[in-house]
């Protein structure tokens, strides 16, 4: 199974993600992805770093990408944190099997908040917010 997860910048809610699921189930292939191109290339936010380290998460070594039509190829579940996202995402589809790849983290189609122009908290209530939606893919693996 390919797990996909974008957000805006691919340097704070999805690199995290990606952190947290990569721990959780290491035989799962997991990856992240912006839909933006404003941090290609970059390591995730500094702060978002400090808050993966507090849960002995090490997030340091990835690298910002831009979410590209090829990954719903790729991917089995593309999962994105919010509406913007989801939107951007979706029309890049080719057809409905790629559309259907794609679902939202949390439930209800909520948005996990971008905590970019936030304080240090914002990353902590991602992290929470992150790891539940995380626990929820596995068991939704898991029982199919
Ligand atoms: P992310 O957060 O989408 O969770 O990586 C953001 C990162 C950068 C920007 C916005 C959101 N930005 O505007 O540069």
């Amino acid at each position: 199974m390919k797990i996909l997860f974008v957000c805006l910048g691919n340097i704070c809610r999805s690199p995290i993600a990606e952190g947290i699921l990569r721990k959780l189930s290491p035989e799962l292939e997991i990856d992240s992805a912006g839909t933006s191109n404003f941090h290609i290339g970059s390591p995730p936010d500094h702060r978002m770093i400090e808050s993966a380290s507090q849960h002995d998460i090490d997030i340091s070594e990835l690298a910002a990408r831009q979410f590209v039509p090829k990954d719903f190829e790729y991917f089995d579940k593309i999962v994105v944190m919010d509406a913007a996202n989801y939107r951007d995402v979706i029309r890049l589809a080719q057809d409905e099997d790629h559309k259907n790849k794609v679902v939202f983290a949390l439930d209800g189609n909520k948005d996990v908040p971008d905590p970019y122009f936030g304080d240090n908290e914002g990353f902590e209530t991602v992290y929470q917010l992150l790891y539940n939606a995380c626990q929820q893919i596995l068991d939704s693996i898991e029982n199919r």
